[in-house]
């Protein structure tokens, strides 16, 4: 009962995002501060899940992969409830963005109103093992620049919420933004979260708009090297893996 009124409250601080705000944002920047949308305990009750093996399909060792320093862990599904309600939550804002950035791509496919249908889109596609995920970086990790796709179906966006504080708890760990533009160099962000902070950034494409329509900017996403502490972050990504 009581993780119930905390869905519906964590619910109701998504719907009271400034959305047209976070569009005008995304399509000038293609990024998005969501500002503080998790509460400290809720911080750190997802990351209190980091040990419970039962609550994880996979667990990656980034080295492992030259992925860069450090481990992350897929949730199983069913998710937790937190997570759950904020990808529900979270695709519902930024599908109409999401099928607008399609159109000035001039890319096919659209994105349904209702995270469920678009899980079954990503099923008929064979997708259907889920994708957030916990990260863990400690002193010395880092993630190099990537992309989050797990076949055909992908969509636009995804969320990265930091569940640790600031130079309380780590220094270093910027989220990095690199954009690649065609024939142009490319262009580097970094973002500095505070602890229950979101940001919605692209997942593999943004458009651009030049002097004749839009063109398809490559945006890829990492994090710096952890200078000390520990570093935890959830990652939403609304599509499902193979
Ligand atoms: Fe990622």
């Amino acid at each position: 009962m009581k993780a119930s009124i905390a869905a519906k409250s964590v619910a109701e601080r998504v719907a009271a995002v400034n959305w047209v705000e976070i569009e005008t944002h995304l399509k000038e920047a293609g990024f998005a501060r969501l500002g503080a949308l998790l509460w400290r305990e809720e911080c750190d009750s997802l990351r209190d899940l980091y040990i419970d093996t039962t609550r994880f399909r996979s667990r990656i060792d980034m080295a492992r992969y030259r992925f860069g320093e450090g481990e992350y862990q897929y949730f199983a599904y069913p998710l937790p409830e937190l997570v759950a309600v904020l990808r529900e939550a979270l695709y519902v804002r930024l599908a109409d963005s999401a099928n607008d950035w399609m159109e000035a791509l001039g890319r096919p496919g659209r994105f349904p109103a209702e995270h469920p249908a678009f899980l079954k889109q990503c099923a008929k596609s064979a997708q259907k093992r889920p994708t957030p995920l916990l990260l863990r970086y400690r002193a010395g990790d880092y993630n190099c620049l990537h992309q989050d796709v797990y076949g055909d179906v992908v969509f636009p966006f995804q969320v990265i919420f930091c569940l640790s504080r600031p130079d309380d708890e780590f220094t270093g760990g910027e989220l990095l933004l690199v954009e690649q533009r065609p024939r142009a160099q490319s262009v580097g962000q970094a973002i500095r979260l505070g602890q229950g902070e979101a940001v919605v950034i692209t997942t593999r494409w943004r458009p651009v708009r030049g002097s004749r329509g839009y063109y398809r900017a490559n945006v890829r996403h990492g994090v710096s090297e952890v200078q000390s502490g520990e570093r935890y972050t959830l990652g939403i990504i609304f599509h499902d893996g193979k």
